[in-house]
């Protein structure tokens, strides 16, 4: 009887290492979930956006339970061609702000790798951003426009895999095809990351086309994988997060939208809108922070209040300074408390819309619902995951010793 041989993939030319020798390279930089033990087994994730994760916002997300951030995606090449002020501009940060990833778009892996050389001092890890689907991305040739190309995405890994002082990790997009979805990730790990986070959408899925995030791919990927997973998409509410590691089987869970609409997210906590801008304004006056981020952000917190109160609105367009931000902070502060009714309001008795989403009153940090034929979409899969859930519920119930159970007693 023969027996059949199993091939192993060829080892692509620019590994010009072995795992060893990269290890005695760097014999105290850690690997997978050595790593993610090191940072504190982050399961609370505040994704990489651009103008909006910037340090100010990492402080107040942490503040409210997010256990790993990462930074806006910086352009490699830019990040390492520009002067000083630039550099700082991009890369701000403070010895509370761990862990922290700091994120790149690149195309060039020498330049990625001199990029990266410039913040190893205070960051966790580097991510390569392969999921922008912007058209600026198509342009640049970087993020999910690389998807095309496995063997650059391989060197640009590998290049700081074999190089770099701290360990590189990367953010994907999935495919249409969940076979091909695994094998990328499996070559992504391959190359040298040493974390991985899915975005479950397909890089069409952008703008109105954005719909949901495909969770049986982010498991597919998980179970294939050694490294560490973090799942992204389709997070709305604190009990999504739980959900999602269920469903997924996942290491840690990223929130991108949700949080910059409820940065109190992962606390669990149902705050009013004024309560955290307060606070983040608070931070602005310690931090300094551009306007163009703190406009960003203030228009998102107050999203739903700004269409009432069109005076409001039109006191954020004209802000120009620090202090006209603060100002309008304290009015609309002020406004929303006269008009809310918050000794009444109770989130433990929230009525839900036709299609299961939660009616908060506007003054309550939520999710944003952009799209109706979304919410329609969503809405069946919401009640899907609400049954699995609770047959997920009963399977704990009956085995002491699941992952999820484990996962539930640890504050997620
Ligand atoms: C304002 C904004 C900026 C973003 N910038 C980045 C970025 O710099 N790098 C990146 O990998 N993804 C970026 N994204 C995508 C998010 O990280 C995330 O993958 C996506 O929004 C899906 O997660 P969500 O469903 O929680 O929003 C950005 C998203 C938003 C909303």
């Amino acid at each position: 009887m023969t027996i059949p041989v199993k091939t192993l993939a060829a080892i692509p030319e620019h590994f010009t290492m072995t795992e060893d020798e990269i290890r005695s390279k760097f014999p105290t930089r850690l690997c997978g979930y050595d790593l993610y033990r090191k940072i504190g087994s982050p399961k609370l994730v505040v994704a990489p956006m651009v103008d909006q994760s910037e340090l100010a916002w990492r402080i107040l997300s942490r503040r409210y339970n997010a256990q790993l951030c990462y930074t806006p995606m910086i352009n490699a090449k830019l990040f390492y061609q520009a002067n000083k002020g630039y550099i700082k501009e991009q890369w701000q940060t403070n010895d509370n702000d761990r862990p922290v990833i700091v994120q790149f778009c690149a195309n060039d892996p020498d330049m990625l790798l001199n990029a990266a050389k410039l913040v190893v001092e205070g960051a966790d890890a580097v991510d390569l951003n392969l999921g922008c689907p912007q058209n600026i991305a198509k342009r640049g040739h970087y993020g999910s426009y690389l998807m095309e190309d496995w063997d650059l995405i391989s060197k640009l890994i590998r290049k700081l895999h074999e190089n770099l002082e701290i360990p590189v990790t990367a953010k994907i997009r999935v495919y249409p095809d969940v076979e091909k979805t695994v094998e990328y990730a499996k070559m992504v790990e391959a190359a040298g990351a040493q974390m991985i986070t899915v975005h479950g959408r397909l890089r069409d899925q952008r703008g109105h086309k954005t719909g949901l995030a495909d969770w049986a791919k982010i498991r597919a990927v998980k179970e294939a994988v050694n490294v560490p997973v973090f799942a992204n998409g389709n997070i709305l509410y604190y009990e999504d997060i739980q959900r999602c590691i269920e469903e997924t089987g996942v290491d840690g869970v990223m929130s991108a939208e949700t949080n910059l609409y409820n940065p109190a997210l992962f606390s669990g906590k149902i705050l009013p809108t004024w309560k955290l801008a307060t606070e983040y304004m608070e931070i602005c006056q310690q931090v300094p922070t551009k306007f163009s981020y703190i406009r960003g952000h203030l228009f998102k917190l107050f999203r739903n209040s700004l269409p009432v109160h069109t005076d409001l609105r039109q006191q954020l367009v004209a802000a120009e300074t620090l202090e006209d931000y603060d100002q309008f902070t304290k009015d609309i502060e002020t406004r929303l408390i006269e008009e809310a009714n918050v000794s009444s309001f109770d989130p433990d008795h929230i009525e839900k819309d036709e299609h299961g989403y939660r009616k908060y009153p506007h003054w309550i940090c939520q999710p944003a619902l952009r799209f109706e034929h979304d919410k329609q979409r969503s809405h069946t899969k919401r009640l899907l995951n609400e049954a699995e859930a609770d047959k997920q519920k009963n399977n704990n119930t009956i085995n002491e010793n699941t992952d999820s159970k484990r996962l539930k007693s640890t504050a997620i």
